[in-house]
């Protein structure tokens, strides 16, 4: 078993008395591109959340390499979270106020490590080299999701979390933004969990996975 593999265990959860998922198995070895497919409403952004250190679950473990998540409390996940984790969503939430390589440059500088070379090696991986001045109201969505996809990579996580990064992008902007993230993460060695609905997107992973009421199974 490699150090830093990713297990869930017969994960499980509900909202008051409506189950969302449950008995959720799987695991993700690092390097590995997993994507996860399924209904609307099934619970895919909920798990990814929960992957995150950023939702509760109700039943089951979260392992990941010698950390179990169940076991920090709020402040040690959110450390957890800072140096192991990657967040990309499919509205971008890049902050507004800050311009282009700030919003690059948080997750160094909540790590204490400001570092302005990667950051500018990040911005240039993801093409926008010369755009780190810019608001983000100046940009298309397609630069807009990679400054994310930049942000989300800039500290070398070692778990890449997509939730429908391409969802928002025309068909031509999510093929080459699937192609950026793809070969961002396979460079770093990140193990990808990405949730889409684009079947071109899945068509790319090592395995795909769907959820449903059930449980996690081959799709
Ligand atoms: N905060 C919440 N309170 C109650 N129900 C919620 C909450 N967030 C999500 N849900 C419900 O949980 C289910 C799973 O939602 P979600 O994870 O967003 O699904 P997916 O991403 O697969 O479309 C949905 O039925 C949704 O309505
Ligand atoms: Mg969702």
């Amino acid at each position: 078993m490699q150090t830093n593999t990713l297990h869930v265990t017969a994960l499980g959860k509900h909202y008051g008395s409506t189950p969302v998922f449950t008995n959720v198995d799987f695991s993700v070895q690092p390097g590995e591109f997993v994507a996860i497919v399924g209904d609307s409403g099934v619970g895919k952004s909920t798990l990814l959340n929960c992957l995150a250190g950023l939702d509760e679950w109700d039943s089951g473990r979260i392992v990941q390499g010698d950390t179990d998540l169940g076991t920090l409390d709020e402040t040690q996940r959110a450390l957890w979270r800072r140096v192991q984790v990657g967040f990309v969503f499919q509205a971008f939430h890049v902050l507004p106020h800050l311009d282009v390589a700030q919003n690059v440059a948080l997750p160094l500088l909540l790590l204490g490590r400001p570092d302005a070379a990667r950051v500018q090696h990040m911005l240039d991986a993801v093409g926008l080299g010369d755009l780190g001045a810019r608001l983000p109201q100046q940009l298309s969505g397609g630069q807009l999701q990679r400054v994310a996809l930049a942000r989300a990579l800039v500290h070398r996580p070692a778990l890449l979390l997509a939730d429908e990064p391409t969802g928002n992008l025309d068909p031509g902007t999510a093929a080459r933004t699937m192609d950026l993230l793809l070969a961002q993460t396979r460079e770093q060695g990140a193990a990808l969990v990405l949730v889409t609905h684009s079947a071109s997107a899945a068509a790319r992973a090592d395995r795909v996975l769907r959820l449903t009421a059930q449980g996690m199974g081959p799709a």
